[in-house]
């Protein structure tokens, strides 16, 4: 038995696999976002612990013997958090998450101080990575700074919980903005510009190595055999395109979750930091990825049913699809929390455009789904303008359960989406994959084969059609507003 932890944004969710990849057991228990100020967003991590604790409390009632078989247990998360521990091990303020904005004017520094930054981290410096929160720490909060003994990305927090290690994998660390996306360690001058030294930082393996074993009294808390294995595991989105077996060169997916990605691994370090494309290591070794970053995904879906005061999403979007049909002309700009490909700008905020006195809770909840829809498609020119462009996308992620979303999406983007047996637990699954690799050291595509499909979604010829234009207004109508937002 194999057991893969996801430290999402929303929940943590965790997953019981056997030894014919069988999930047995699932579980989730959820998490709350602060936002202190406008643009910040944070995270107590020893809410994550207890989300921990409660998820594996719920796995063991559902599969008590299977839960003393594990093995080998994985880890994946958010990426890029900014965890920061003082000598005595103790957390020094709230973890400052991925859609935190605060840091533009520390990015603007950095890129200054090490001029081929792009080239060796792989992507431009974005508010949401760790570096530049760290750069706004020494200059915001010197004392904590001063402090700071350690830092962690938001899953290696739990591996240190579990095992007292300090350890990440080559994925997460990817997230940075202090990684040497070529050799796969720690930049020396990457690091240096913030003001840090490499022992500060965790130690990097490959996500398929194992990072220690579960400690006596945490596996006695948790009712865990002795010796349990912890894999490095990998971030989300590595993670997820383990779980659907994405490893190998040109094999693309779109996820969307709380976030949105287009993810498409490569052979060999690929940058294109001008076109706002990130071009990060895999958690598997010698494979790196390609990826369009998108700060809202079905995280606007839940921010709009919730304006609406709808708990039922299945019954909303019911409605949606019963009482609209894509027509309208009202527009929705997703960037609740700024965004990152393709506009690497964190004070852009969502826009409804387009407001009429026949406008209806179920219009405005269309706009959110097509909106999210246009900002994929948008993000995948900037792939293909950086030499890749799929034909078709496998999907994954809470939001790809809706098919009417995935209507829209597979009509904005003009590709089919292929959907998989069980992919919205992508991550936790993919994290249950590198523990088993961990521990028997087969083959990394032995064990990473592709999930049988459910279905394919294809363009619908009508909507595509429809969108090509409104796709069109939808990009000028952010660069028009670009300059108002405030910054
Ligand atoms: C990836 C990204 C998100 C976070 C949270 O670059 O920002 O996937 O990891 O899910």
């Amino acid at each position: 038995m194999y057991l893969g932890i996801d430290l999402g944004t929303s929940a943590v969710k965790a997953v019981l696999v056997d030894g014919s990849q069988r999930t047995v057991a699932s579980a989730e228990a959820a998490l709350s976002v602060s936002r202190p100020f406008p643009g910040a967003s944070e995270q107590s991590p020893e809410q994550w612990w207890a989300a921990v604790v409660a998820v594996c409390a719920q796995l063991r009632a559902q599969a008590p013997a299977g839960w003393t078989q594990i093995r080998a247990l994985g880890l994946s998360g958010q990426m890029h958090g900014a965890v920061l521990l003082d000598a005595r091990r103790d957390v020094l303020r709230p973890a400052i998450l991925w859609n935190d904005g605060r840091s533009a004017a520390q990015c603007a520094t950095l890129e200054r101080a090490v001029s081929d930054l792009p080239q060796i981290a792989g992507v431009r410096a974005m508010p949401g990575f760790t570096a530049p929160k760290l750069l706004w720490a020494r200059e915001h909060e010197p004392d904590v700074f001063r402090r700071v003994a350690r830092v962690l990305l938001p899953k290696d927090y739990l591996r240190w919980r579990l095992t007292g290690e300090f350890i990440t994998d080559a994925s997460d660390a990817a997230g940075t903005l202090w990684l040497d996306q070529a050799s796969r360690a720690w930049s020396t001058p990457l690091v240096a510009a913030t003001g840090l030294v490499p022992e500060q930082l965790p130690a990097i393996r490959e996500g398929t190595q194992a990072t220690g074993v579960v400690s006596g009294p945490v596996a006695k808390a948790l009712g865990l055999a002795e010796g349990v294995i912890v894999a490095a595991g990998g971030g989300d989105a590595a993670a997820g395109a383990v779980g659907i077996g994405a490893v190998n060169a040109g094999d693309a997916f779109l996820s969307l979750g709380t976030s949105g990605q287009i993810f498409v691994a490569t052979g060999d370090y690929r940058p294109s930091p001008d076109a706002m494309i990130h071009a990060f290591c895999h958690c598997v070794p010698s494979r790196w990825y390609r990826m369009a970053a998108l700060l809202n995904g079905a995280s606007c879906l839940a921010w709009v049913a919730h304006l609406l005061g709808e708990s039922d999403i299945e019954a909303l979007l019911a409605r949606v699809d019963a009482t609209t049909d894509g027509s309208g002309e009202l527009l929705f700009l997703p960037y609740l929390s700024g965004e990152r490909t393709p506009h690497n700008d964190p004070n852009a905020r969502g826009v409804f455009f387009g407001l009429d006195g026949e406008t209806s809770p179920e219009s405005l909840v269309r706009a959110v789904l097509e909106g999210v829809a246009f900002a994929f498609a948008e993000s995948a020119e900037c792939l293909a303008s950086a030499g890749t462009a799929p034909e078709r996308f496998a999907v994954i992620g809470g939001g790809s359960r809706s098919s009417l979303w995935m209507r829209i999406l597979a009509s904005a983007l003009g590709r089919p989406l292929v959907r998989f047996e069980g992919s919205d637990t992508g991550p936790a699954f993919g994290a249950a994959r590198l523990a088993r690799i961990a521990i028997t050291g087969e083959p990394v595509d032995a064990v990473c084969a592709v999930p049988a499909v459910r279905d394919v979604v294809e363009p619908d010829p009508v909507l595509a059609d429809r969108y090509r234009e409104r796709g069109r207004r939808f990009r000028r109508l952010y660069r028009a507003l670009a300059p108002e937002f405030l910054r």
